[in-house]
């Protein structure tokens, strides 16, 4: 099969995570849980989470930032911001458009992707699309989410799970490079919805009072047949990414899956075909930060040098929707 050469090419990452660390232990404090259960069921040790006066935007801008000075771009330069989270700072305006604001990017059409931790990857696959036809020459995707506002703290099946935290990247014409977006393989299933969603406190079922003694606002999860379903997916979508950018396993030097639960990243990576070894872990740090998880992990793996120019890099995410994606690129 004839290997596509990238249309697309990253140019920049960056990442924030706020400075509060919240252990196992301290949520065991004032929560039925312990250390030992949190890393065998999960493998994560601890989490971020962003005070209560900073939001998804702020911390969007903040990555958004490191991303454009390690491709050069100044805020004038930007044509698209694509945004991704699951928890926007308000319904109205667009998270994006409040990104925009933050980081002066006066030129740019602006616009939230809503696709829960597959956000990152779905936003891309959109931005590449902008570059790609030339309707853009710099491309802003940012992944960002305040999930500690949407878990129900006394929830000991969920609260434990989440953390906050915000990445990006900045996406520019490859002009001939080798290096960029090779393939990607989104897909979707909303017969699912009910595994993992917020019920309540939308335009179906309106904040109210009932709304909020139910806690019907934040995450509901069915946990083990999310599990199930975020393997399989995730698996079948490395195949594909990898199959339309003409690769096999054998030619990935990392992958970079979303970090939801340690024990998912491990069996994603066996039905993938790809030792642990070349897979990259962080969960243990950050928890599940929803969409931000891959671009965070993106940008560690290149500070780390895990990542080098001709690398073959391989995405991979799952969630609420359901929602799952994979994207295959060349560093
Ligand atoms: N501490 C202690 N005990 C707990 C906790 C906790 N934090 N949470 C649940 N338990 C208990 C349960 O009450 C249950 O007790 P019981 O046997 O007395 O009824 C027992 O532990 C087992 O519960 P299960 O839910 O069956 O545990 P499981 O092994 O399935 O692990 C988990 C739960 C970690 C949530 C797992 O199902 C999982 O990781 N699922 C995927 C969830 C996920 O990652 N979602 C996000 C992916 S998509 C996205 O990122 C949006």
């Amino acid at each position: 099969m004839k290997k596509p050469s990238p249309l697309v090419e990253i140019t920049g990452t960056g990442r924030f995570l706020p400075d509060d660390i919240v252990t196992n232990d301290d949520l065991a404090e004032h929560l039925d849980t312990s250390d030992e259960w949190i890393q065998t069921r999960t493998g994560i040790r601890e989490r971020r989470i962003a005070p209560p006066d900073m939001g998804a935007a702020y911390m969007g801008a903040a990555a958004a930032r490191k991303a454009m000075e390690q491709a050069g771009v100044e805020p004038g330069e930007v044509d698209v911001i694509i945004l991704a989270t699951a928890t926007p700072d308000r319904w109205l305006p667009s998270t994006a458009c409040d990104t925009q604001a933050l980081l002066g990017c006066s030129n740019a059409v602006a616009f939230d992707v809503i696709a829960a931790c597959t956000g990152f990857i779905y936003a891309m696959s959109v931005a590449e699309c902008y570059v790609a036809a030339g309707r853009a020459e710099v491309a802003l995707v940012i992944a960002t989410e305040k999930m500690s506002s949407i878990v129900d703290w006394e929830d000991r099946s969920t609260s434990v799970l989440f953390g906050d935290g915000a990445g990006a990247v900045v996406l520019r014409p490859a002009n001939g490079s080798a290096r960029g977006i090779l393939s990607s393989h989104l897909g979707s299933n909303g017969d699912l919805a009910d595994l993992l969603y917020r019920p309540g406190g939308g335009s179906a079922v309106p904040l109210s009072q009932q709304v909020l003694d139910e806690k019907s606002h934040l995450i509901r999860m069915e946990g083990r047949e999310v599990f199930k379903h975020a393997v399989r997916c995730m698996a079948d979508s490395c195949h594909v990414a990898l199959q339309n950018a003409g690769l096999t396993v054998d030619d990935v030097q990392l992958l970079i899956p979303h970090q939801a639960n340690i024990r998912i990243i491990a069996a994603t990576a066996k039905y993938a075909g790809l030792p642990m070894e070349k897979v990259f872990v962080n969960v243990n740090r950050y928890g599940n930060m929803s969409s931000a998880t891959v671009p965070v992990a993106l940008d560690e793996a290149d500070e780390e040098g895990l990542i080098t120019p001709g690398s073959n890099v391989l995405t991979v995410a799952f969630g609420s929707g359901l929602t799952w994606g994979a994207m295959a690129l060349r560093w």
